[in-house]
């Protein structure tokens, strides 16, 4: 049987991090650096060689535990995505092993790779594109959920679609699919990607998500105002979305900082982010830390990334303009 290759984006979280979790509305965008997986039956299970492991490849093995194949699947992996950086790394791994398992399963009742491989390449809202894309993203947010215990579908259906999504708890314009877990439903929604400019900074401090998730369950059950500032988050959220729908960055700006003192407030910034941050903001119209925290990346919304880069030049980090992306998983 031949082998099957597939890619997926990182992503970066533009409003909303951790209230998602609770259900609150939320805006990721895909960038384009890129994680690339390939899928054969092989003789063992397996990823670059090595044998599969619990512990080295958590989402390959719950994969593998889920679809439970007759066969075994030697996998390579292949990434530019910094891992635990807050930039999707184990989404888009969540998501590319789906996507080959599913397709793999497929195969073996007879439905060819071909069709997977056009329909991820229909317009936007096309309706099989975005049947193909949430059975996928379901999927995926499985796996992310059962792997590292509490999560919201926002990183692994921003990797799955490209461009940019709109988590909601109503579903509105442009709607994807739906995601639900206990009491929580997310509407997904398609949003055209954002006309901005945007410098990454990335501390090399490992965050784990699940540890930082859990953190802020911690802070939200012991406190009552932890809940508060979920609901804040949300509300800011709705602000977010408008001032992105009507590129406002001043706004935008202003929006991201507010987002990122409420972060602070739950305890999942960093020391190291908090100098890093106030550096680049005499070049920004606003900054924020992305993704879950504990360490991880930043963003800046800047009209002079090469002075914001370069006041961040003796913190010794790695620091980028980021380039948006279209593309979400693809089948090659
Ligand atoms: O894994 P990260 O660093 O991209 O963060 C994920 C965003 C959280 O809101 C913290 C968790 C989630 O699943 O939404």
């Amino acid at each position: 049987m031949e082998k099957i290759k597939v890619s997926a984006p990182g992503k970066i979280i533009l409003f909303g991090e951790h209230a998602v979790v609770y259900g609150e509305s939320a805006v990721a965008v895909a960038i384009n650096k890129r994680l690339k997986m390939s899928a054969a039956i092989g003789e063992s299970n397996s990823v670059n060689g090595y044998p599969l492991s619990k512990r080295h490849h958590s989402y390959i093995y719950t994969g593998i535990n889920t679809f439970q194949l007759e066969n075994n699947i030697e996998f390579t992996l292949k990434t530019n995505i910094p891992s635990a950086a807050g930039m999707g790394s184990s989404a888009a791994i969540s998501v590319c092993t789906t996507l080959l398992l599913d397709t793999l399963k497929k195969q073996n009742m007879g439905t060819t790779t071909e069709s997977f491989k056009d329909i991820l390449k229909m317009p936007t809202l096309h309706e099989k594109r975005r049947e193909m894309e949430g059975e996928i993203a379901n999927g995926a947010f499985d796996n992310e959920y059962l792997t590292q215990g509490g999560a919201s579908p926002l990183d692994t259906s921003v990797v799955t679609h490209g461009s940019g999504v709109v988590l909601r708890k109503e579903p509105g314009q442009n709607h994807l699919w739906k995601a639900h877990r206990e009491d929580k439903t997310w509407h997904i929604h398609h949003m055209e990607i954002p006309d901005l400019s945007l410098v990454l900074g990335n501390t090399g401090i490992r965050g784990r998500t699940s540890e930082q998730v859990a953190k802020v369950g911690r802070f939200v059950k012991k406190r009552n105002f932890g809940r508060e500032i979920i609901s804040e988050i949300g509300e800011l959220v709705e602000e977010g979305i408008r001032a992105v729908e009507s590129n406002d960055i001043v706004k935008i700006g202003e929006l991201m900082d507010e987002n990122h003192k409420l972060l602070s407030i739950l305890g999942i910034s960093h020391p190291k982010l908090e100098k890093t941050i106030g550096a680049v903001r005499r070049h920004s119209l606003g900054a924020k830390l992305t993704g879950a925290g504990g360490g991880g990346s930043f963003i800046a919304i800047t009209d002079t990334p090469e002075k914001a880069i370069r006041a961040l030049e003796r913190f010794n980090i790695n620091v980028f303009e980021l380039k948006l992306s279209k593309n979400g998983v693809l089948i090659e």
